[in-house]
């Protein structure tokens, strides 16, 4: 069923005019993910829930986007394409424009070189950073380790298996489960080593929040509008079905990132996504 569609804000501001609390009004009252019930209002709570992955080689085109997406989204992620080429000053403007950042860098390597990482990238203002689940129990310890003391701490994620990944390139690098299984292995060990926040595909979200308990927080990438290209995604699903199934966030990048209206396309999964809260 449609609902009705609710002019988005697109205040044409400078950075100074764009208050935190004009924008961010409920960033940090995002609700259990569990109990959309309780939610008033589901395009205000859409909005928390969806981050746009900008994915793109530079600074000025990253800030041109979330320029282009202001008022209509209020969540970025800043992954390696970005950070690798415009360093940590990217989420500078970012953040002073009020929106909320997670830091997608997806650290994997030996226990104390994560933990280092961790402890490097947890004063940078993100709200959410990620490690890979596959660096093993000892590995996550140390990133959870290392933000012990730190004031105001990103949300640390696990990273299950890649939304790339299929049954035939899983099998390639050894992994010889089905993409489920592989999936569900990871999270529990995460689960063990005291994680309590994980990244996976739609098509293992109701999988993980069965075993990680409607306090975990899910957030979901592979997500495509229906009709929207895959490209190298292989493990898909529609933002309405993967809130359904049960994701605390969705990481949406080229869908709205090469839309050729990415306000339009942002605003238009924004209300199917609110459909389903
Ligand atoms: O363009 P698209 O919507 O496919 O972008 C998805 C984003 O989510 C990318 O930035 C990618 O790095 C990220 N991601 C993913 N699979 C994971 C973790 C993160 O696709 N397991």
């Amino acid at each position: 069923m449609q609902r009705e569609t609710r002019k988005p804000q697109m205040p044409d501001a400078s950075p100074e005019e764009i208050t935190y609390d004009r924008i961010m009004a409920h960033s940090d009252t995002l609700p259990p993910t569990a109990n959309p019930a309780q939610e008033h209002d589901s395009l205000a709570s859409a909005r928390q829930r969806l981050i746009v992955a900008l994915d793109v080689p530079a600074a000025p085109a990253a800030i041109e986007l979330v320029r282009r997406l202001e008022g209509t989204c209020a969540w970025f992620k800043v992954g390696l394409e970005l950070f690798v080429a415009a360093g940590p000053s990217i989420l500078e403007p970012i953040l002073a424009r009020g929106h909320s950042v997670f830091l997608d860098l997806k650290f994997h390597d030996i226990p104390n070189t994560v933990a280092g990482a961790v402890r490097s990238a947890a004063h940078m203002g993100a709200r959410m950073m990620t490690v890979h689940a596959s660096g093993g129990p000892a590995m996550l310890a140390a990133a959870r380790a290392a933000l012990d003391g730190v004031t105001n701490p990103p949300e640390l994620l696990a990273v299950t298996m890649l939304t790339s990944m299929d049954t035939e390139q899983m099998s390639a690098v050894g992994f010889d489960r089905a993409p489920s299984e592989e999936v569900e292995l990871l999270a529990a060990m995460a689960l063990n080593a005291g994680m309590r926040g994980f990244v996976c595909s739609p098509q293992e979200v109701a999988a993980v929040r069965a075993l990680a308990g409607p306090a975990a927080t899910l957030v979901v990438p592979g997500i495509r509008p229906a009709g929207a290209e895959a490209g190298d995604q292989k493990r898909i699903a529609t933002p309405s079905d993967t809130l359904r199934l049960g994701a605390s966030y969705l990481v949406v990048g080229r869908p709205i990132t090469q839309a050729p209206d990415p306000a339009a396309a942002a605003a238009a999964i924004l209300n199917e996504m609110a459909t389903a809260l």
